[in-house]
């Protein structure tokens, strides 16, 4: 290809360049509308389970009864995690960060299944069913090992989101507050190919087994500029410490064209929907829990950037409140990105199914501007030598 076409062609960061086809999840970002197989956002958050909404993404219909019950008593049955994981969770620094943890502990559970027969049915159930079973488990696990304690093993009596819940904080949580992050859970499953996704779908691509997807995944998620952000936006909150203050720090970080975390999106130019249910969810549990006082400053932060981001298609993304929420459920802060991994493994398993339904190993271009062909140069001659 000559470089006039490539250059024509060429796109930082891929930005509207489809990679593939895709019938998992649609987003319309001009009019803020995003759909799991069909199925608007705001009828999943309302009516569906995180489980029911797993099992639409990867195998593309809503379960029936029978077919939901089993895959439930499935990822009941793994939730446990061999204690030579939960021994390894035990030799990682207690200040290293959980994502670090999450993406080392996914990755070792391929230590214990085989990559084989990858593409068979049988496989890809079992290793959708051991990752959306176990995920939840390492994160909670070495939440309470970083404190010095030993893991609490899962709850068979409670369901999947309770569970977490009660592994993580060692207290069974209040049903209202367990199907409030059931449903955080559902709106962070799947957002067509943001960079996580991309990354699991590249990853799948090779054919290796689906744990080291997962963990290719987990550690593109951690960067503040994708998952990350979520535990950015509350520093930025306490920042500006009161709502009367969002103005002045606004217009002091656009004239250091300093990012506003939790606002702007490659694909939504109006508020991004999920934004909108979580603010609802944080005002439910505001409602029934306390307030949180750094909601005012949210809300104040918002509406102060509404008339000076707004008009470059700017507003809150999905990080912008669920922070607040999770919050609010005693979930510590380095963890909220680790959650939004529990939940966006759906996505990254329906992608990697699907990837693996049509695959062709992903192999991009590039434009060369690098040095042109040159001789070999004698140590003795070399003159200059880079700031390295
Ligand atoms: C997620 O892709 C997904 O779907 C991701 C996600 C998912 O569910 O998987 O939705 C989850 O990652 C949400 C995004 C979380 N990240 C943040 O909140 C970090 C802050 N946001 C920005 O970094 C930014 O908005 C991105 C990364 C989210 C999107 O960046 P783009 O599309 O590459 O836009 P850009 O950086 O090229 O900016 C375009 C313009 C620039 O201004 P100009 O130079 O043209 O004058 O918009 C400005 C940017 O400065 N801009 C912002 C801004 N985001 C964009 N200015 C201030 N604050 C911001 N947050």
């Amino acid at each position: 290809m000559s470089k006039e076409t490539s250059e024509i062609l060429f796109r930082p960061g891929l930005e509207g360049v489809p990679v593939t086809h895709s019938a998992i999840c649609d987003i319309d970002g001009l009019n803020g509308n995003l759909t799991y197989r069909g199925y608007p956002i705001e009828e999943l958050a309302a009516h569906s389970t995180f489980l029911e909404t797993a099992y639409l993404l990867i195998w593309g219909e809503l379960p029936t009864q029978d077919q939901l019950r089993e895959f439930e008593a499935q990822v009941q049955m793994h939730r446990r995690v061999s204690f030579r994981v939960r021994d390894m969770l035990k030799c990682f620094p207690a200040t290293g960060h959980p994502m670090d943890a999450l993406q080392a502990s996914a990755a070792s559970l391929g230590l214990f299944y085989s990559r084989r027969a990858i593409d068979k049915p049988q496989y890809i159930y079992d290793a959708v069913v051991r990752l959306i079973a176990k995920i939840p488990t390492m994160v909670a696990a070495f939440q309470l090992i970083r404190k010095g304690q030993d893991p609490i093993q899962p709850r068979d009596d409670l369901a999947y989101s309770a569970n977490f819940l009660y592994m993580l904080t060692e207290r069974e949580p209040d049903p209202l507050a367990a199907r409030i992050f059931d449903r955080c859970l559902i709106l962070h499953a799947e957002h067509s190919l943001n960079a996580s996704t991309f990354s699991a779908r590249v990853t799948a691509s090779t054919l290796t087994d689906p744990y080291a997807v997962v963990a290719s995944a987990v550690g593109t998620l951690a960067g503040p500029l994708h998952g990350g952000a979520n535990e950015d936006v509350l520093a930025m909150l306490e920042e500006i410490e009161k709502a009367d203050g969002a103005g002045d720090f606004l217009d002091n970080a656009i004239s250091k064209k300093r990012k506003i975390m939790g606002f702007g999106h490659r694909e939504y130019r109006v508020k991004d929907p999920r934004a909108s249910i979580l603010q609802c969810l944080a005002e439910e549990m505001f409602a029934r829990f306390g307030k949180d006082d750094m909601y005012e400053v949210a809300t104040a932060l918002e509406e102060e950037a509404s008339t000076r981001l707004g008009p470059k298609g700017i507003y809150p993304n999905v990080d912008f409140y669920s922070g607040l929420v999770y919050r609010k459920l005693g979930i510590p802060r380095d963890l909220f990105t680790p959650v939004f991994a529990i939940s966006r493994v759906a996505g990254w398993l329906a992608h990697w199914k699907e990837q693996l339904g049509a695959n062709r190993i992903f192999r991009p271009s590039q434009i060369y501007t690098g040095a042109q062909k040159r001789a070999w140069l004698p140590l003795e001659e070399r003159s200059n030598s880079i700031d390295a």
